[in-house]
């Protein structure tokens, strides 16, 4: 009994630093990058977002409000190509991959990827692009691989009480020079 009980109260204690190590997460995030996109991912860097048309019979939120003009979309997903330029860096890094969970399995992160390495290919002097990925993520690994990304070196984080292993991944840019 005692063992049981220790067991559910270690297993409890486990959920709840992982919740609250993806809180903290996702709170950095908020407060980082992701509070001004336009901004932190402004040219030559970028940040696409994924949408499609909303089906009438499912308008979201507020679309009652669009004008005639404008149609309902939905989000499906997005990425973003960090890039800092004004260290005139010869390497920029792929973050915030996500696709809403009920859009997954259907290439949104296939081709929002594609659109991401197209994009590298313009930036002048751009030579790899980069990204790192966590043990958590085994759905992005097997992505990453399948797309071809190459694992190049492992790096650790702390969030809260989890120590997070980081594969880092990276491809070579066949740059067009344009930006
Ligand atoms: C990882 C993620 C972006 C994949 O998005 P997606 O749109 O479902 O990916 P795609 O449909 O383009 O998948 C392409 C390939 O990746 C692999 N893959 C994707 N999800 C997978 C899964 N859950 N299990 C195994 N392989 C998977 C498959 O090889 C897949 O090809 P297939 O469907 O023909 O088998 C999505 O699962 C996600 O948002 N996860 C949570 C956020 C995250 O981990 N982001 C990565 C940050 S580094």
């Amino acid at each position: 009994m005692v063992l049981v009980l220790f067991g559910l109260g270690a297993f409890i204690a486990l959920q709840m630093a992982l919740t609250s190590s993806a809180r903290g997460f996702c709170d950095k995030a908020l407060a980082t990058d992701m509070r001004d996109i336009p901004n932190h991912y402004a040219a030559p860097g970028v940040f696409f977002v994924a949408v499609r048309p909303v089906p009438t019979t499912a308008k979201p939120e507020g679309a009652e409000n669009l004008t005639d003009g404008e149609k309902a979309e939905q989000v499906l997903g997005f990425v973003g190509l960090e890039y800092q330029s004004d260290k005139s860096s010869k390497a920029a890094e792929v973050r915030r991959l996500v696709v809403g969970a009920k859009h997954r399995r259907h290439g949104v992160a296939s081709r929002l990827m594609l659109e991401v390495i197209k994009h590298g290919e313009t930036i002048r002097g751009l030579q790899t692009i980069k990204l790192g990925v966590s043990q958590y993520q085994p759905a992005a690994r097997k992505l990453y691989e399948k797309l071809g990304w190459e694992r190049d070196g492992q790096s650790e984080a702390w969030y809260g009480i989890i120590n997070v292993y980081i594969a880092r991944y990276s491809r070579p840019v066949k740059s067009k020079s344009k930006k």
